[in-house]
């Protein structure tokens, strides 16, 4: 047995090997990395069966007043077309969605001022009031633990909040220095405490991570073991200071599904968007490393194009969540099926 199917057999055991989690990462291998995919499958196979959760997403607003050196809405750039839809719009898209056959509606946005937490309360509650049967999450960044209090209250049920890096120093390449890995950390606890199934997450191959970053991000994760984990490669836009950093590949996302699923066995663990842009079949690449859950995008089709995180972002076509069908069938193909069911974390007793 070598080194690396050491480490995987002790993540079976639910041991974290953690002075050995970088040459896990470094010292990658074709035969190991499939060992490690086949234990993942075997671990969500026991927790989750077959079943794929799929979730609608409607991206309401690409306003933001954050300036994120990565990311395609960040506030200065002044190319960006921007956005944002009115209540009753986005009432309609969930309604929608449900009638899709969504269960859970993830409505998430960059941090749009311009919607106070009344209208935030009141969005999620009509749409709770409307369809008592869907989940309703939360993507909206980050806030007081008061404010979460009170979209917690209004019937939010998850919030989706990434870690993006849990190295401080790292979190401040490719943050401006209003933004600290400490005040994400802070928001990620109270969100726990509040109640929320909680996702947080980190891009792979972001410009100047190092393994030790990867590292720290894999006992961040163990550390604050939330109920979801949203993880995808970077890839660079090009009206963001980060325009000539190259763009992260499929394999190491992949790879890093397999691990989290083997560290946190009972986590909902999307293959993302980002994930399927930078691979054609990556969102099945993802699944069979362990993946469970698919966000297809829900927002109006006039306004699907300008949520422009990364360049190249697919929108269209199977993306769509009008496309279900063929989703489910892609899904089917690998030998997996689309639940019916709202997908709550295994964790989470049900509040109501
Ligand atoms: N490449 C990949 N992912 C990105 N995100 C933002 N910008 C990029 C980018 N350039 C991710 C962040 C954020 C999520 C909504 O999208 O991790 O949390």
């Amino acid at each position: 047995m070598n080194q690396r199917e050491r480490i995987i057999r002790l993540f079976e055991e639910r041991i974290l090997p953690e002075d050995e989690l970088a040459r896990l990462i470094t010292e990658r291998d074709a035969e190991t990395d499939e060992l490690l995919y086949e234990k993942a499958r075997i671990r969500q196979n026991e927790v989750f069966g077959k079943d794929i959760y799929l979730r609608g997403l409607i991206e309401f607003s690409n306003y933001c007043r954050n300036d994120c050196y990565y990311c395609g809405l960040r506030r200065s750039n002044t190319k960006a077309d921007r956005y944002h839809l009115t209540k009753d719009e986005i009432l309609g898209c969930a309604v929608q969605g449900r009638e899709l056959g969504f269960r859970t509606i993830v409505l998430q946005s960059g941090e749009d001022l311009s919607y106070s937490d009344q209208d935030i309360c009141d969005i999620v509650s009509s749409i709770k009031n409307r369809l008592p049967d869907t989940a309703v999450t939360l993507s909206i960044g980050e806030k007081t633990r008061e404010q979460y209090q009170m979209y917690y209250d209004a019937g939010a049920d998850r919030y989706l909040l990434r870690h993006e890096s849990a190295s401080p120093e790292h979190y401040a390449k490719l943050h401006p220095s209003d933004l600290t890995f400490e005040n994400r950390k802070r928001c990620l606890y109270d969100l726990k405490d509040i109640g929320f199934q909680t996702g947080a997450g980190m891009m792979l191959e972001s410009p100047y991570q190092t393994t030790d970053d990867i590292v720290k991000d894999l006992l961040f994760l163990a550390e604050l073991k939330p109920e979801m984990i949203g993880i995808g490669p970077f890839i660079s836009h090009h009206d963001t200071p980060f325009r000539d950093m190259p763009s992260g590949g499929a394999d190491l996302t992949v790879f890093m599904i397999g691990v989290l699923r083997l560290m946190l066995p009972e986590a909902l663990i999307p293959a993302t968007t980002a994930l399927g842009t930078i691979d054609p079949m990556g969102r099945e690449k993802g699944i069979l490393a362990g993946a469970n859950v698919i966000m297809p995008n829900l927002s109006p089709r006039s306004v699907r194009g300008k949520y422009l995180l990364y360049d190249g972002k697919i929108s269209t076509g199977e993306e769509g969540a009008e496309s279900r069908a063929k989703l489910c069938e892609r899904i089917e193909r690998i030998g997996y099926h689309a639940a019916d069911s709202r997908g709550d974390s295994p964790l989470m007793k049900q509040r109501r």
